[in-house]
């Protein structure tokens, strides 16, 4: 056993620092990516582009949604889509953003954007109907954003933490709807 080393033990766990300033050096250009990044960058960059693909087309899907939202119960559920497509947006660009950040591009092309997406644009004929398709396509990000996290790891922290939160706000979107479903009395099971 050896004995305990303060100055030894301090950088046991980090790359010696005049190592990390080197490297902070080179490659100045690649900006937030450095050579510590342990992502496979092409990869996560591809995940980030679907999971964006995602967030637009749940965009464009509770928009089209708030506006068609007709019936007696009508008001409440259309400002209630209104938000969710707003929150998704709000998603999309920060999701944007970090791809920049990890030196990508957002794929914002409306080509392909439903190929690229995991969630479905179903408009939906009734309210119950919109409510429902909402819910499964929130069910479907929840399932597809937790499986990127686990994929994520240690390897790129803040692409992770950035799914993360935006997993928690999916799993409120599905909790709201559950309960409009379930107060509006669907026979959804
Ligand atoms: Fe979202
Ligand atoms: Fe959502």
């Amino acid at each position: 056993m050896s004995t305990y080393s303060p100055d030894r033990d301090k950088h046991a766990f980090l790359t010696d620092i005049q190592e990390i300033r080197r490297r902070a050096r080179e490659h100045i250009l690649n900006g937030a990516v450095t050579e510590g990044y342990r992502g496979d960058r092409e990869t996560v960059i591809r995940l980030l582009n679907e999971a964006l693909a995602t967030e637009i087309v749940c965009t464009l899907r509770y928009r089209r949604h708030h506006f068609m939202a007709s019936g007696i119960h009508a008001q409440a559920v259309a400002q209630e889509f209104l938000e969710h497509a707003n929150e998704e947006q709000g998603h999309a660009d920060l999701i944007a953003a970090r791809i920049v950040q990890l030196g990508g591009a957002p794929d914002l092309n409306p080509q392909g954007l439903l190929t690229r997406s995991h969630a479905e644009y179903v408009e939906g004929d009734s309210l119950i109907d919109m409510i429902r398709e909402d819910l499964v396509a929130e069910r479907i990000a929840i399932d597809s954003y937790a499986e990127m996290i686990r994929y994520l790891g240690d390897n790129d922290p803040t692409s992770r933490r950035l799914m993360e939160q935006i997993l928690a706000t999916e799993e409120e979107h599905a909790e709201d709807l559950r309960t409009l479903l379930e107060s509006l009395g669907s026979d959804a099971e």
